[in-house]
């Protein structure tokens, strides 16, 4: 079995993390994208600075807001694409939220209200630039302006969670100088996670050995951990509510509790963490809508989180489509998946039926297993080396989506 580096197995013991796009773009309300993707809109860009007021940006709420779901760290845009940077940056250009009618510098607030409220701060940083001139002409030179930048993240903000880049994609012949540019993140945060988003075509990749968390954007996560170069990485997939990062007020795609509830549990099936975005209104509000997602998963971590935080894959299989498996200590966790709600039959479907569970590569032993939200002991069989579990409906006025039952073995 491969080591794990103790920064990285921090980092995976976090388990859920909210992702937050805030910028210029909020402003108009199109995506995070909206620079580019249209064009006639380019001109008047920067000018959007003397209306970016981040008024209600609220970071102690915020940070208030992850806690309530469960969420355990926060990753905040402090460069997007646009290369506006919600970060003072001393005089590296005059393009940041210092500069703008907030006229803060929005990443101190940011750390202070996650170090306030035990969330760990991580910083969000594009390497692709539209807006600065010498990412299209001078590569070399960029990459200096990049460091520069990072620098200051670096060493203004006291203990950071980790960098979270994004953008190597966008020019995937260049030489990104990665090597210089995490040797100055180990230098001044030794135990920050590096991440470098592989982008939606790419999940799971790594490139740079420094990387220490593959990244799986709105996709499935797999099994990532052992690609036979010595170094064992967490994953993470990122995922937003609708189907755009940064606010886009006319995207009604919101995904369900239920989506989410399942995205986040099959990270967990993988050890991967699962970072679920928001993108605030113009005045960095939050979407009454997103708010009421994200406290709706808290109130099922808060019945069920035992078994997402600091739980590993285990020896024990079952099939797919029923659920899975997770360790913790001596113990297990069931992850059960589509159960029915029990009731009379005239208001219940599917009322009184059980699933079978059959658990293989379990040692045959005297175990007690109970439903984590009501307690209820559940029979099981032992037919020829398997455990086969009971798994009983959800009472009537419940359905968890994915139901959990705690594997114990029977103290003798
Ligand atoms: C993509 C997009 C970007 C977004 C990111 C989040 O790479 O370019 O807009 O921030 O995904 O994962």
């Amino acid at each position: 079995m491969i080591m794990k580096e103790q920064r990285i197995e921090n980092f995976e013991k976090l388990g859920f993390g909210l992702f937050v796009h805030y910028g210029l773009y909020s402003l108009l309300e199109k995506g995070e994208w909206v620079y580019d993707q249209k064009p006639e809109l380019r001109k008047e860009y920067s000018s959007l600075m003397n209306d970016f007021s981040a008024e209600k940006f609220d970071t102690d709420r915020l940070a208030q807001l992850a806690k309530k779901a469960g969420a355990k760290y926060i990753v905040l845009t402090l460069r997007h694409h646009d290369g506006f940077s919600l970060y003072d940056t001393k005089g590296l250009n005059c393009f940041d939220a210092p500069h703008s009618k907030a006229k803060r510098d929005i990443a101190k607030d940011f750390v202070e209200s996650c170090n306030k409220y035990g969330i760990v701060p991580f910083f969000y940083h594009t390497t692709l630039d539209w807006y600065e001139e010498s990412f299209h002409t001078d590569f070399k030179s960029y990459q200096k302006y990049l460091r520069k930048s990072i620098e200051l993240l670096c060493t203004n903000y006291g203990k950071i969670g980790g960098f979270w880049f994004d953008g190597n994609w966008s020019k995937p012949d260049e030489d990104w100088e990665e090597d210089e540019l995490y040797r100055l993140i180990r230098q001044y945060q030794p135990d920050a996670i590096i991440i470098n988003n592989s982008g939606l075509h790419q999940r799971g990749k790594h490139g740079n050995e420094e990387i220490d968390s593959v990244t799986f954007e709105r996709g499935r996560p797999e099994f990532h951990q052992n690609i036979g170069d010595g170094k064992y990485r967490a994953g993470e997939m990122c995922q937003t509510f609708n189907s755009h990062w940064g606010c886009a007020s006319t995207d009604f795609s919101y995904k369900s509790v239920q989506t989410i509830l399942r995205d986040l549990i099959e990270c967990r099936r993988f050890s991967c963490n699962f970072l679920l975005n928001i993108g605030p209104l113009p005045d960095g509000s939050i979407r009454l809508i997103e708010q009421g997602m994200l406290e709706e998963i808290g109130n099922w971590i808060r019945i069920f989180g035992e078994s997402i935080y600091d739980t590993a894959p285990c020896q024990i299989k079952c099939f797919e489509e029923d659920g899975f498996v997770l360790s913790k200590g001596d113990d297990y966790y069931l992850f059960v998946f589509d159960l029915w709600v029990n009731g009379d039959g005239n208001v219940s479907i599917g009322s009184g039926t059980y699933k079978e569970v059959r658990l293989q590569n379990i040692s045959i032993d005297d175990y007690s297993i109970k439903w984590i939200d009501n307690g209820e002991q559940l029979k099981y069989s032992v037919i020829d080396n398997e455990i086969v579990v009971h798994a009983t409906p959800f009472e009537y006025g419940s359905n968890y989506v994915v139901r959990v039952a705690k594997i114990s073995k029977k103290e003798i």
